[in-house]
């Protein structure tokens, strides 16, 4: 077990990627914050995971675009569970429109949730990982983030910054043995590519080497590759989970 005795908090875990990487980081032993705005949903998946693998997982509701909430969150899960290993910043939401038509408040939301979101949640839980002198921090970025994508300028743009607040936070946290990495995702089936039209995902295939979108487990082993032993000579970095999109 590779995450035997860690607390993992993951933010927008009640479906889809952060789903994913809480069933696997179960399965090596850790115990599990599920996070979400959706709370109905994330205790159903928290009683769901924990049924299945037997260790400690407790839901809590909140809105990672409010620091507040992102500091109860780390108030919750330390009064449970005394510490936190690994935090996972996964929340994340679309609103696409091309950048003429695309609304303040389009470019607004997605940047709170994506990109203030991970600022939050990272300054919440800053001062519990440097007392501890230990901690991992995965972001979830975005292939979008790398190379852009046309109708998606709020996205990419929260996606890029996560990469700069990525690398800054590896820089400012390494001598406390806080390693900061992010995973960039290509297209992955999860809710958020069920809202694509059948002609986007045709096109978004024929630009992918290995032909398919992924599929959220591939995604959560590269997290768990992140949060274990195996990459404690790893920051900074931004590991690519795309099929070959962009390399
Ligand atoms: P999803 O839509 O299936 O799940 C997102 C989860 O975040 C939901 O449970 C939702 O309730 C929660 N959430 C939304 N707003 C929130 C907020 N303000 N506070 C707390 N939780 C909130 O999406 P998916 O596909 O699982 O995406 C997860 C992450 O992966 C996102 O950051 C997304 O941008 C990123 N990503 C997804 C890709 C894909 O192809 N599906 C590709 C690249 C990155």
């Amino acid at each position: 077990m590779k995450l035997q005795g860690k607390t993992t908090v993951i933010t927008g875990s009640a479906q889809g990627i952060g789903r994913a990487i809480a069933e696997v980081f179960a399965s090596e032993g850790s115990r599990l914050v599920i996070s979400d705005i959706n709370i109905e949903l994330a205790q159903k998946t928290a009683d769901e995971i924990k049924t299945k693998y037997g260790f400690d997982t407790m839901a809590v509701a909140g809105n990672v675009s409010k620091l507040e909430d992102c500091e109860t969150l780390v108030k919750t899960s330390t009064d449970k569970f005394s510490k936190i290993d690994i935090l996972i910043n996964n929340a994340g939401i679309t609103k696409d429109n091309l950048v003429l038509r695309m609304s303040e408040t389009e470019w607004d939301s997605v940047i709170a949730v994506n990109l203030k979101g991970v600022f939050n949640c990272i300054k919440a839980v800053s001062k519990t990982m440097l007392k501890q002198r230990q901690g991992r921090i995965i972001n979830i970025s975005s292939v979008v983030g790398q190379m852009g994508n046309a109708g998606q300028i709020n996205y990419s743009a929260s996606k890029g910054g996560v990469i700069a607040i990525t690398k800054t936070c590896a820089r400012e946290f390494a001598s406390k043995n806080i390693l900061v990495n992010a995973i960039a995702p290509g297209f992955i089936r999860t809710a958020m590519t069920d809202k694509l039209t059948e002609g986007q995902r045709q096109m978004l295939v024929s630009i992918i080497p290995l032909a398919r979108f992924g599929e959220a487990s591939d995604v959560a082993k590269a997290a768990l590759f992140l949060a274990s032993d195996d990459s404690s000579y790893i920051t900074g970095h931004v590991l690519s989970v795309n099929g070959g999109m962009y390399m």
